[in-house]
């Protein structure tokens, strides 16, 4: 089975981001390099994380218009990142031109693609905070709207929370890749993340790929605990 397990790398220095990447790649499938991290430590960071050999996920949730976000993706198709975010609420054409630009920017710079993946509704809107902005109130339907969508401008993948896999399996192709945060053991001590499921549930559910950060970067021996994560996954 491949390692679905990507490593949120949220800590505010590259050096911390460096120590950890360095002792986890041989166990993980690869780290989620967020705004915080690249925008204080550049894009030099992807470069030294590829160094020690894992994939990086680069999460910046591109969203602008479509020859600006498809600049951006050609960007970090060259940085040789794995996967990459936007927003799906930039739109259909929007989602068009990132996809064409990692496939254009891959295809003449002989690089893999890089999965973008669409970002529906962040976990942290709930249904006043949508109607606030004039959209469907019902978060589940502004979810499946545009996760279908996406997959209409010929995304390969989305970012979705644990409760909404199921749901997204029946609308989705199969062939749609989910990657998904809020993931839990139950060994941790609670925190914000109120909606989880562990590993093994969310892999269960449907899910491709696994965002796990505080779990793994908070414990006092993240290798052993990735290492148990891996051995409840094999069981
Ligand atoms: O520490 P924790 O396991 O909660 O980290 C989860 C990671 O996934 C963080 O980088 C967080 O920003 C991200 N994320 C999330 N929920 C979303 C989207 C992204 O927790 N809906």
């Amino acid at each position: 089975m491949r390692n679905p397990i990507i490593v949120a790398l949220d800590v505010p220095a590259a050096a911390t981001a460096l120590d950890l990447a360095w002792e986890l790649a041989p166990v993980v499938g690869a780290f989620k390099i967020g705004s915080e991290l690249f925008t204080s430590a550049g894009p030099d960071i992807v470069r030294q994380i590829r160094a020690t050999g894992a994939q990086v996920f680069l999460d910046l949730k591109f969203h602008d218009i479509p020859n600006t976000v498809a600049k951006a993706v050609a960007a970090a198709t060259r940085l040789e990142v794995q996967m990459l975010t936007i927003h799906t609420g930039g739109g259909l054409e929007m989602m068009r031109a990132a996809e064409e630009s990692a496939q254009q920017t891959a295809l003449h710079s002989g690089r893999n693609a890089p999965l973008v993946l669409g970002v529906t509704v962040l976990t942290s809107m709930d249904s006043q905070a949508l109607s606030q902005v004039g959209n469907e109130a019902d978060v589940g339907r502004q979810v499946e709207r545009l996760a279908t969508l996406a997959v209409k401008a010929g995304l390969r993948g989305l970012v979705c929370s644990p409760l909404e896999i199921t749901a997204l399996r029946q609308i989705l192709p199969a062939k749609v890749q989910l990657v998904t945060p809020g993931i839990r053991t139950g060994a941790e001590k609670p925190d914000d993340q109120k909606r989880t499921l562990t590993p093994r549930q969310a892999l269960e559910a449907g899910a491709n790929w696994l965002v796990i950060g505080r779990p793994i970067y908070a414990a006092t021996n993240p290798r052993a605990a990735v290492e148990g994560i891996l051995a409840d996954l094999s069981t």
